[in-house]
């Protein structure tokens, strides 16, 4: 995200930059940009400032597409007519949904959390944590955009952060420490998110549920574990949030051959860990030619990416600021498709046909009930290199699922 908020009255706002998938011309790979920019001297947005003076919105940045710009556009003008800056009410956007984060006090949860609050789709954030979420919701609360935030703190409240939800993010959790085995990871995971999903099912059953917390190729499994038990599963609407490896995909291509981010667009399949992740790079578009040691180097890159920011932070996480940025990106394409957007394509981690096993990362396109169709064509015509990866991560990915699915068997949901 960039903002430049200039010393005089005149101020541009420009925010992030990022690319959504585009289903039409000659290839189902063709990039596409949404975004906008907004020039403003006087407006209240978030720049802060007041009264409308101009709004131009380009298709040139951000995970804001263009329904959320035109909302935007709809909750600014109307509300500075009225010139009555002090109701909330009435910044309200044409399109409204209510967004949960679980675990919003956390590295994660509060950079994803302030994202989300800028989005003009989003009526209603509720922010649920065991701890310490007071002050992140008073502290974002501030922040002169349309959606109303709501803190929710500790088991007894969290039913009621989750009512009339319209999609909930999952980054609880903990995130590995030294001396923590994976199994140690899996354990506190697991029960973190068998307990908030089972909250969803009986709070929120219709609500497009993201999981970050990971290991995720696990953890999805058990959330539809959960919510089969307790008769509420829709695969359509349980999402595994892999977009990070996406946007990591997209940066190092980019960087690797000098091509502009904007349009640089690779598929991830698979899984998300280790070798489970598998950029496809034949499939990169704008298409780009690629040495077999550049495979090599970028592959191996984008898998060991979390592990690259772990060592940088030499002790102090993992990576929470580009997760939040993909979780909000994620947000936003899923609003985007709630509100009638027939054009919103992502990779994520889903219930699956697409190879034999039953939880894999492909991309698909996202519409109001949630999976529209998976893109097949993405696993046509891989490279030798990236079939044998293929065949590779599937003992893996498979392992992790069935260690998932028979945690919650183990200890099956309260009906
Ligand atoms: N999907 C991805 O690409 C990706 C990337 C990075 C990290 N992660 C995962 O995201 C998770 C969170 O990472 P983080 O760096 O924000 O960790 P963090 O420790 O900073 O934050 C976790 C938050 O979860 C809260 N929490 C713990 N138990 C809870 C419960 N039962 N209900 C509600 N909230 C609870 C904690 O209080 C804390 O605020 C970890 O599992 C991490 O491995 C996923």
């Amino acid at each position: 995200m960039g903002s430049r908020m200039a010393a005089t009255s005149a101020t541009t706002f420009s925010i992030g930059s990022t690319m959504s998938f585009s289903p039409k011309g000659s290839s189902l790979s063709q990039s596409k940009a949404f975004g906008m920019r907004l020039n403003t001297r006087s407006f209240l947005s978030f720049s802060g400032l007041k009264g409308v003076s101009s709004i131009s919105c380009e298709s040139e940045s951000s995970f804001l597409g263009k329904e959320s710009t035109a909302a935007l556009r709809h909750s600014v003008k109307p509300k500075a007519q009225k010139q009555n800056r002090r109701s909330w009410n009435n910044l309200q956007p044409q399109a409204s949904y209510k967004v949960a984060v679980l675990g919003a006090a956390g590295g994660i949860g509060q950079p994803l959390a302030l994202l989300i609050k800028m989005s003009p789709l989003v009526s209603a954030l509720h922010l649920y944590d065991i701890a310490n979420v007071k002050g992140v919701a008073a502290d974002l609360s501030h922040c002169n955009t349309p959606s109303q935030v709501l803190d929710f703190t500790g088991a007894s409240e969290l039913a009621n952060s989750l009512k009339g939800v319209n999609v909930v993010v999952i980054p609880a959790g903990v995130a590995r420490k030294p001396g923590m085995t994976r199994d140690d990871l899996f354990n506190i995971n697991a029960n973190i998110v068998k307990t908030l999903v089972e909250a969803v099912a009986e709070n929120c059953p219709d609500a497009f549920i993201h999981i970050i917390s990971n290991p995720i190729n696990s953890t999805v499994p058990i959330a539809a574990e959960v919510l089969k038990q307790k008769g509420v599963y829709d695969p359509k609407k349980l999402f595994g949030v892999s977009t990070l490896d996406v946007v990591r995909a997209n940066t190092f291509v980019a960087q690797k051959k000098n091509l502009k981010l904007i349009d640089v667009d690779v598929p991830v399949v698979g899984g998300h860990a280790g070798i489970t992740i598998l950029p496809l790079l034949s499939k990169t578009k704008p298409s780009a030619s690629f040495t077999d040691e550049e495979v090599q180097e970028l592959t191996v890159r984008i898998q060991n990416a979390g592990t690259e920011v772990v060592e940088a932070k030499a002790g102090a996480g993992s990576a929470t600021l580009s997760m939040a940025y993909a979780a909000a990106r994620f947000v936003e394409s899923s609003l985007r498709a709630l509100d009638g957007d027939s054009d919103v394509y992502e990779c994520c981690y889903i219930q699956s046909e697409l190879t034999e096993l039953p939880f894999f990362a492909s991309r698909v396109k996202i519409g109001r009930k949630g999976v529209e169709a998976v893109i097949s064509s993405d696993l046509q015509g891989l490279t030798e290199y990236e079939e044998k990866a293929l065949e590779a991560l599937k003992p893996e990915l498979k392992a992790s699922i069935e260690k998932g699915i028979s945690f919650v068997h183990k200890q099956p949901v309260a009906a």
